[in-house]
């Protein structure tokens, strides 16, 4: 394996499934999963410089998106060393759909629009276009009206 652990000792072995990590989702009792390891930061959300609301919105889930979306700084990944419980069993947890057509995922391609997402595109020109042929053909005939007619 060519990942270690620092100071994590023996909890590094535990491993949790997506139940688990389920029953965690409070600000009383707070773990979350980033890149593959669980992390109790229970004691950390009051002391989170991006506040706890976020990180209890991320909980339940496989948060390495939103941790990572965010940009944390290489000191904030050393933080996180002291907070880590286990790892996460991987197969209990949704595999994110992956948007390549290389490597060797098994995730289906990205699905070529259907007939009812073209319909609803066309609609979009189509109905604004006729709403103004209506407005403009209003217009005239408002114009034709209004104008005494020469003979
Ligand atoms: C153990 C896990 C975490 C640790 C140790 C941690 C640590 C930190 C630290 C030290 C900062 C200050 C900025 C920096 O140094 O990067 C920060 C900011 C922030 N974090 Fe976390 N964080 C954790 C998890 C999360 C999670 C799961 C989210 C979910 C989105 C999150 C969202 C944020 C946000 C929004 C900010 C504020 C960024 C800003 O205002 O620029 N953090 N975090």
């Amino acid at each position: 394996m060519g990942e270690s652990f620092s100071g994590a000792g023996e909890l590094e072995t535990a491993l949790y499934t997506l139940e688990d990590v389920l029953q965690h989702s409070t600000r009383d009792d707070c773990w979350i999963v980033v890149d593959g390891k669980v992390y109790d930061v229970t004691k950390f959300l009051l002391d989170h410089p991006g506040g706890d609301e976020v990180i209890i919105a991320s909980t339940g889930k496989d948060a390495t998106d939103d941790f990572e979306n965010v940009g944390h700084s290489n000191s904030a990944r050393a933080m996180m060393k002291e907070y880590v419980i286990g790892r996460a069993n991987a197969s209990t947890f949704p595999s994110k759909p992956s948007y390549s057509y290389s490597g060797s995922s098994t995730q289906a391609a990205p699905s070529v629009p259907d007939r009812s997402d073209l319909l609803i595109k066309v609609l979009q020109f189509v109905v604004p276009f006729f709403i103004l042929c209506f407005a403009l053909a209003l217009r005239y005939l408002a114009k034709e009206e209004r104008a005494p007619k020469v003979e």
